[in-house]
């Protein structure tokens, strides 16, 4: 059973949306939840593809999982397997945040390849060469999966990452919040979510220094608490909203922002000409006043402007006046959606695996398009609602993955979009 999005563009959008809790940040803190054998509460879970996937991990490792409502789950890992189940794994790439936790509380554990996006070549030697620092050995077993094993006696480690990695830094994180002495990751990722794990492994009962930061030092605990929290709103899927409003030319008020980490975000939308007011946690985009024009957007590791908000943003290029120029020093297979965007008639040249140039304003129309990744599936939503007629966007099962039933939340501010499902 395949699910397409139908989509009538060219409309003004109009009134609230509200921003759910971050899919990134909710991924880390249930893998959290295994560090110790007391229960956790995690409320304003977004119940969406990949957090679902994550529990059922947790699940297939033994753990104990029960609703308490909607939104809020209580977890407890009392007795843990050392091994999940594959096809889970294999489902998103978020399964590799289960080795740290596992490392602390069981020494040791086997794990197929994690899957995830088409977004470019995503090794896992950051993870790895980290753990391996530690004195973690590492196996590569037959059918692609590995065993992780730690040493019996941890040393003090200065882990020096080889890139700003996101779940490496979460992975180590996690290792050290389990072991009773002071170890230092460098060259750390400083990420909201990494900030919001890092909160969550204080409660925990670790001692944390420099969060927000590259260099985190951390003094861990053999007995961890389990503790409530409630997922931080996700800063991604704010800035996709600023996206939406601008590029339909709407005036949107979109609540529950966080907007402290969205400072590079809120430059570019200076640059580009959106006129917008902040409010407290509510961010009004006044798209219908915005005079749009050409920028240059380069993505880098937090508090750089943030590569998950690349795509939505060059939509935004499209309907803006002059050149943009899409600078993605991250990832170098983030650009698929291009082609569906030149199906709609923008004009877009991708120079190189990093760098994409548009040329704007061009008035968008409809087409039959196919999302490869959940942030393109967003950015082609913008796109279709921008644009005039009708669009088919097929892939909807990649935009559940990170965005939770999109197309209420945007019925509820006028669009008009609808999911078919074809047997
Ligand atoms: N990279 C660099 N230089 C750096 C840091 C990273 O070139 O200094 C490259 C890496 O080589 C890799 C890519 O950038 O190709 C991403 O690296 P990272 O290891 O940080 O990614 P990740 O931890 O696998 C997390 C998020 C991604 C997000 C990236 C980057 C989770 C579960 N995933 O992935 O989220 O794009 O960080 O911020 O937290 C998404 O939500 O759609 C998504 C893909």
């Amino acid at each position: 059973m395949a699910e397409f999005f139908e989509i009538e563009g060219g409309k003004k959008l109009k009134g609230d949306i509200e921003v759910r809790g971050s899919k990134n940040g909710a991924l880390a803190i249930l893998a959290a939840t295994l560090l110790t054998s007391q229960p956790s509460v995690i409320k304003n879970l977004p119940l969406l593809g990949d957090v679902l996937v994550m529990l059922e991990i947790l699940k297939s490792l033994g753990a104990q999982i029960n609703w308490l409502d909607e939104r809020t789950v209580k977890i407890q890992a009392k007795d843990l397997k050392t091994q999940a189940e594959d096809k889970l794994i294999r489902k998103i790439r978020a399964s590799i945040l289960i080795a740290g936790p596992l490392l602390a509380r069981k020494g040791e554990l086997k794990i197929a390849k994690p899957g995830g996006c088409h977004i470019g070549v995503r090794g896992l030697d950051t993870h790895f060469e980290g753990f391996q620092e530690t004195g973690v050995f590492l196996e590569k077993e037959e059918g692609e999966k590995y065993h992780l094993k730690a040493p019996k006696i941890f040393q003090p480690t200065k882990v020096v990452l080889n890139e700003f990695s996101v779940t490496a830094t979460e992975n180590l994180m996690m290792l050290f919040a389990g072991a009773e002495m002071e170890n230092e990751i460098h060259l750390a990722a400083s990420e909201p979510h990494i900030q919001e794990l890092g909160e969550f492994l204080k409660e925990m009962g670790a001692e944390i220094k420099g969060l927000g930061t590259h260099t985190i030092k951390i003094r861990g605990k053999k007995n961890l608490k389990g503790v409530e929290h409630s997922i931080w709103p996700d800063y991604i899927e704010a800035g996709t909203f600023f996206s939406l409003a601008a590029s339909t030319k709407s005036n949107l008020k979109i609540k529950n922002v966080p907007v402290e980490f969205l400072e590079m975000v809120f430059r570019s939308l200076k640059k580009m000409g959106v006129s917008y007011r902040i409010e407290g946690q509510t961010v009004l985009i006044e798209g219908e006043n915005s005079k749009l024009v050409g920028a240059k957007i380069q993505t880098l590791p937090y508090p750089g402007f943030p590569t998950d908000l690349q795509a939505p943003f060059a939509v935004l290029g499209t309907q803006s006046a002059g050149t943009t120029l899409i600078f993605d020093t991250l990832f170098e297979g983030r650009f698929k959606y291009v082609d569906e965007l030149n199906q709609m008639a923008a004009k877009i040249t991708v120079c190189d695996p990093h760098r994409i140039l548009i040329i704007g304003p061009t008035p968008l129309s409809g087409a039959k398009i196919k999302s490869y990744d959940l942030r393109a599936g967003a950015t082609l939503i913008i796109a279709a609602l921008t644009a005039s007629g009708k669009s088919q966007l097929a892939g909807a099962d990649e935009v559940d993955r990170g965005y939770e039933k999109i197309e209420e939340g945007l019925q509820s501010i006028g669009a008009n979009i609808k999911r078919v499902t074809v047997e």
